[in-house]
This record gives structure tokens, C-alpha cells and sequence, in this order.
């Protein structure tokens, strides 16, 4: 049962309607729009409503990606939803999934692997359906950032929205996903974190009033580090899956800063044409960012039949994630 070649049936994706523009930020932190486009190429992003939950995102992209796939959530094996914004610490929210999908015989968990949480997902999906563990997945990266940013915070709050992208797997005949690499480097881990709520730093009056339940971030070390990594993650892959970076048809990065993706490709050699950018609209929207550039990519006919795709994130942890497929 070992080494089935494993594909994306299909992909989807939800946000939500609320969309809040640079001008809209103007008005709450000082800040402003020629700052935040200069700076990351975000001109607006979509933003969770009061009742919204990362929840109601995922079931949207993932019914997308099913009815794309054209496979019948009763027959999921297992649900993966990365995210760094669950409903709550506890149940998973890909058990919250199973429930409205109806997808009784799945095995469900959640992934935390900051912003790259999507990349390990799908890069552990296919294994585990390669090996045998099962015939379909359902990998979904979803976030509702603006329930943990600090909207007294200009360093934060204007760089983040909320959004959900998902894939189905299933076999193939020949490998989609042709490879995938992934890394960890713990030493960054105080670059970026949510302080309190949980073991080090429970809940109390003090952290709620010192605003430590929200996203800290030391950009200037992520952006360096995020320009290197991209590079070697991609190289990686390629190696792996021995393909050239010229057979590249389509460069899909985790979207967190124009400005990290064009260094990233100016370093790898490749031209503006096949680089995949929608930070405009979305910012980074963390485990949901390469999954919704994925299926707009699709939606826009910017991949073919057999294209070569190369997706890379990297994100909190610090973490790293690189994923080449065969569409
Ligand atoms: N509006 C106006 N001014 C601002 C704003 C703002 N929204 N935010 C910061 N500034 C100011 C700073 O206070 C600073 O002012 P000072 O020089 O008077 O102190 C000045 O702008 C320059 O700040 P820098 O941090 O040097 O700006 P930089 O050009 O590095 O851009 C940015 C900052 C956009 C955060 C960049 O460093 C970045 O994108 N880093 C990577 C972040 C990232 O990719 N995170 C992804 C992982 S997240 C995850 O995994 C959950």
C-alpha cells in the first residue's frame, strides 16, 4: 500500500463580506494608506463579523473544494484544518467540520504550524494517503486573525485578515503532488507569538489588561528570515522532486509581504509573469493565504492541465513549508 501516487481533486475557499480598507484603518490607528501599500502591498483585507467563526469559513471553502473534487464528504478518510485561530483550544475544529459536513467515517485533527500550517497539512495528508491510511482528505487553512490582532497596534493590525482556502486529495495515476519538504527552527520562536491564555500564561485580569492576548511581532527579523527561507524551502522541494526552477509554471508563496515575495523571486529567478500575488485584497491571512491563492489561481485560468506549481510559506514557530505539484 506504500508510495500511491496522491492528487488535488479540488480546491475552495470562503472569506468573509466585510471588507476593511487602508483608508478604513486610517481612521482607528495612526497609520495610513501609502504607509501599509509602500510597505506590504495590502491595499484591504476581508474581516470576521462578531459571530463569525474560523469554523464557518472552512465549512464554505471546504464544500467548494468537495463539489469541485466532485467526492461526497461521507466519503472523507480524514479532515486537517490548519489553523492558528481555532473556534476553541478544545475540540478540534476539524471534528466541528466533520459534524456540518456529515462526514462520519473521517479521522479529524487540527495543525498548528503558524502561517505554514497549511504546507504541513497537505504535505501529511499525502502521506498518509500514499501509505494507505485512506482514499480522500479534506485539508482546510482557515484564520479569523482579526479576533486575536491588537487594534490599538498599528506595528500589527493593518497586515492581517481572515479567510479560508481547502483542498480535496485522493489517488492519482501519477503524483500531484510530486514533493514536499517542511523545517522548524525553534530559536525564533519568540519572533512572533501570542503571549497568554493558556499554560505559561493563563487568563486573568492582568494579561487581558496588558493586551497579551493579541499577535506580538518583531517584523523586522521575520521579514529576513522569510526572504532566506523562502529561498532554500523552494530549492529544496525541487531538488526533491527533481524539477528545474524554469519548469516552473505558476510560484504560489504564503502572501505576507510583496516585498518578501519579489525578493524571494528575484533570489530564485523567477519572473513577475508566473508569481501568484492577491495580498492586495486578502493580506495575510496565515494558514488560508496559499490555499485562497491557490483557488483563485484555478478560478483566474492561470493553471493548466500538467502545469508544475511550487507553493511556500513560512510562518510562526519559526516554520517552514514547500509543496511542488503536477496539476
Ligand atoms: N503605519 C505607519 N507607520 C508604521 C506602521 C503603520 N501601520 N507600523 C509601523 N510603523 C512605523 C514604525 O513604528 C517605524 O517607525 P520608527 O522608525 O519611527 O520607529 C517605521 O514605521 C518603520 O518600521 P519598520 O518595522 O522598519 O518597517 P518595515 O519596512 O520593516 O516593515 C513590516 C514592517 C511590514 C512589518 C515588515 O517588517 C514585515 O512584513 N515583516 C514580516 C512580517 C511577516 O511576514 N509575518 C508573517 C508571519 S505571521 C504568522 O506566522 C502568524
Amino acid at each position: 500500500m506504500n508510495n500511491r501516487p496522491v492528487k488535488i481533486l479540488g480546491v475552495g475557499a470562503g472569506v468573509p463580506q466585510k471588507v476593511i480598507t487602508n483608508f478604513d484603518l486610517e481612521k482607528i490607528v495612526d497609520t495610513s494608506d501609502e504607509w501599509i501599500v509602500s510597505r506590504s502591498g495590502i491595499r484591504e483585507r476581508r474581516i470576521a463579523s462578531e459571530n463569525e467563526t474560523t469554523s464557518m469559513l472552512a465549512i464554505e471553502a471546504a464544500r467548494i473544494a468537495l463539489k469541485k473534487a466532485q467526492v461526497k464528504s461521507s466519503d472523507l478518510d480524514l479532515i486537517i484544518v490548519a489553523t492558528v485561530t481555532p473556534d476553541m483550544l478544545f475540540p478540534a475544529t476539524a471534528c466541528i467540520l466533520q459534524r456540518e459536513l456529515g462526514a462520519e467515517k473521517a479521522a479529524c485533527f487540527d495543525l498548528e504550524a503558524g502561517c505554514t500550517s497549511f504546507v504541513y497539512a497537505l504535505s501529511i495528508a499525502e502521506k498518509y494517503l500514499s501509505a494507505g491510511g485512506g482514499n480522500f482528505a479534506l485539508v482546510v487553512g482557515a484564520e479569523t486573525l482579526s479576533k486575536i490582532l491588537d487594534w490599538e497596534d498599528r506595528a500589527t493590525c493593518v497586515l492581517f485578515g481572515d479567510g479560508a482556502g481547502a483542498a480535496v486529495l485522493g489517488l492519482g495515476e501519477k503524483p500531484g503532488i510530486i514533493s514536499t519538504h517542511l523545517g522548524a527552527d525553534g530559536g525564533g520562536a519568540n519572533y512572533i507569538e501570542v503571549p497568554a491564555g493558556i499554560s505559561r500564561m493563563p487568563a486573568s485580569i492582568d494579561t487581558v489588561q496588558n493586551r497579551l492576548h493579541y499577535i506580538k511581532m518583531a517584523g523586522n527579523e521575520v521579514f529576513k528570515f522569510a526572504v532566506k527561507i523562502m529561498e532554500e524551502a523552494s530549492l529544496k522541494v525541487l531538488e526533491k522532486g527533481k524539477i528545474k526552477i524554469e519548469d516552473v509554471n505558476l510560484f504560489i508563496p504564503h502572501q505576507a509581504n510583496i516585498r518578501i515575495i519579489k525578493s524571494a523571486a528575484k533570489r530564485l529567478g523567477i519572473v513577475e509573469d508566473r508569481i501568484f500575488v492577491n495580498i492586495h485584497k486578502y493580506a495575510n491571512t496565515s494558514s488560508a493565504s496559499i490555499p485562497l491563492a491557490l483557488f483563485e489561481a484555478v478560478q483566474e485560468n492561470r493553471i493548466q492541465e500538467g502545469d508544475i506549481i511550487l507553493l511556500v510559506g513560512f510562518g510562526a514557530g519559526l516554520t517552514w513549508g514547500s509543496a511542488l505539484i503536477r496539476w
